[in-house]
C-alpha cells in the first residue's frame, strides 16, 4: 500500500483528502502544526473511515523535525502539501508572515523530499493566480497577473518554484492543482470547515447565520456587471475537490502539470444564499453592504483538461453543497470544540 505524507492534512481539504485517499487503500500519514485545525478532526477521520492514521504535529518549517519524519518512514512515495495560512485578509495585514510561512514551509518539504528521494507531489494552489485574465480560466490563461493578495502571490510564487524544482529532476512528478470555491463537508456530518473566528468566506459565514450564531450576512456588492448584480464564483464540493487529489496522484507525469479543479459554472452569491433556503428550509438573513476590496465580479473554471487527462470530473450540485454544509453546520455548530464524545 502505497504511503503519501499529507501536509496539513488536519485542516479543511486536507482531512477530506485524507478520507478519499484511505478509502482507496493508500496509507497516510499527516504534519499539521495545527494552527488552523484540530486534533479532533483527525479522530474524525479516522471514525470515518475505521482506519488509522498518524498525526505528526509540527511546523513543517522545522526541516529537521521533517528529516527525521522521513527517515522514519523510508516508504513514504508521495506527498499532497496543504499547510499553509490562507486567511486573504490577513495577508494584506501581515504580508511577511505569509511569504515566510507558505515559502518557507514549501522550501522545507522540496528539500527534504528531494534528500530522501521521493518524487511525486500533489500541490494546493487557487483561482487567484489567474487575477485579472480573462474568464473563464483554462490553464493556458495568462497567471500572475492582477494577484489582489500577498496570499495570491505566495500561491503564484509557489508554483513557480515548483516548477523549477521539479524541471531539475527528471524522476520529479509533479501536480499543481487551481482550486476554485471549496464548500460543503463529508455527507457524514463528521468534518467540514470549521473557521477560527469570523469567517471572511461566504458559505460559513451562511452557514452561521443559519444557525443563529451571526445575525446576518452582508452581501458584498449587488452592483457588479453580473446577471443579478452580485458576484459569480465557481463552487465545488470538498469531497469532488478531495477526488481530484487522489485523481491527480494517480495520473503523476515527468515535470509538472497544472490542473483546474472546478465546475465550470458559475453562481452568483445570491443563487446559492437562495439555494441554501430552499434546500435546508434555513432562513438567511442578509443585506446588500459596499464592494469588497479586491473582489473579481465573476471567475469560473474550464474544467476540460481535468475531464480529458484526469478522468475527474465534479459529480455534486450547488444543492448538495448546501446539504452538506447545513448537515456539518447542525451537528457541530461550535466546529469541533463540540461532540469531543463523537
Ligand atoms: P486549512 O487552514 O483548513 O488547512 C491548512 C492546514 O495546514 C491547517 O490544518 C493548518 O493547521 C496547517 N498548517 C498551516 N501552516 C502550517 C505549517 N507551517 N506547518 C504545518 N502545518 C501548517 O485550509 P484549507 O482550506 O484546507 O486549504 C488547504 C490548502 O488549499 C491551503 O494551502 C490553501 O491555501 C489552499 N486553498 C484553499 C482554498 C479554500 O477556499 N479553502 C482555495 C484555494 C486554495
Ligand atoms: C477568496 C479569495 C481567494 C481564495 C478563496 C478561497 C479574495 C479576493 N479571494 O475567494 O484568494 O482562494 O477565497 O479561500 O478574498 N461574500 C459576501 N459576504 C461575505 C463573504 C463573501 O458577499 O460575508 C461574497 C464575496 O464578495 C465573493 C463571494 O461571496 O463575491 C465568495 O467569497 P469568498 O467565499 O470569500 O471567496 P472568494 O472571494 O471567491
Amino acid at each position: 500500500m502505497p504511503k503519501i505524507l499529507v501536509s496539513g492534512g488536519a485542516g479543511y481539504i486536507g482531512s477530506h483528502t485524507v478520507v478519499e485517499l484511505l478509502n482507496v487503500g493508500h496509507e497516510v500519514i499527516i504534519v499539521d502544526n495545527l494552527i488552523n485545525s484540530s486534533r479532533e478532526a483527525v479522530h474524525r477521520i479516522q471514525q470515518i473511515t475505521g482506519k488509522q492514521v498518524a498525526l505528526h504535529v509540527f511546523d513543517l518549517q522545522d526541516t529537521h523535525k521533517l528529516d527525521s519524519l522521513f527517515e522514519q518512514n523510508t516508504d513514504i512515495e508521495a506527498v499532497v502539501h496543504f499547510a499553509g495560512l490562507k486567511a486573504v485578509g490577513e495577508s494584506v495585514k501581515k504580508p511577511l508572515l505569509y511569504y515566510r510561512t507558505n515559502i518557507d514551509a514549501t522550501l522545507s518539504l522540496l528539500e527534504v523530499m528531494e534528500k530522501h528521494e521521493v518524487h511525486k507531489l500533489v500541490f494546493s494552489s487557487s483561482a487567484t493566480v489567474y487575477g485579472s485574465a480573462p474568464i473563464p480560466y483554462s490553464e493556458s490563461s495568462p497567471a500572475g497577473q492582477g494577484i489582489t493578495s500577498p496570499y495570491g502571490q505566495t500561491k503564484y510564487f509557489i508554483e513557480q518554484i515548483v516548477t523549477d524544482a521539479a524541471n531539475a529532476n527528471p524522476d520529479n512528478q509533479f501536480s499543481i492543482l487551481r482550486y476554485f470555491n471549496p464548500i460543503g463537508a463529508h455527507e457524514s456530518g463528521l468534518i467540514g470547515e470549521d473557521p477560527l473566528g469570523i469567517p471572511n468566506n461566504l458559505m460559513p459565514f451562511v452557514a452561521q447565520v443559519a444557525s443563529g450564531r451571526r445575525e446576518k450576512l452582508s452581501i458584498f456588492g449587488n452592483d457588479y456587471q453580473t446577471p443579478d448584480g452580485t458576484c459569480v464564483r465557481d463552487y465545488i464540493h470538498v469531497v469532488d475537490l478531495a477526488k481530484g487529489h487522489v485523481a491527480a496522484l494517480e495520473h503523476l507525469q515527468t515535470g509538472t502539470n497544472t490542473f483546474n479543479l472546478g465546475s465550470g459554472k458559475g453562481t452568483s452569491v445570491l443563487e446559492l444564499v437562495n439555494a441554501f433556503t430552499d434546500t435546508t428550509g434555513q432562513e438567511v438573513v442578509y443585506e446588500f453592504a459596499d464592494r469588497r476590496d479586491g473582489d473579481l465580479p465573476a471567475f469560473y473554471a474550464n474544467p476540460r483538461k481535468a475531464a480529458d487527462e484526469l478522468g475527474w470530473k465534479t459529480e455534486k450540485t450547488i444543492h448538495d453543497m448546501c446539504r452538506d454544509t447545513w448537515n456539518w453546520q447542525s451537528k457541530n455548530p461550535n466546529g469541533y470544540t463540540d461532540n469531543k464524545e463523537i
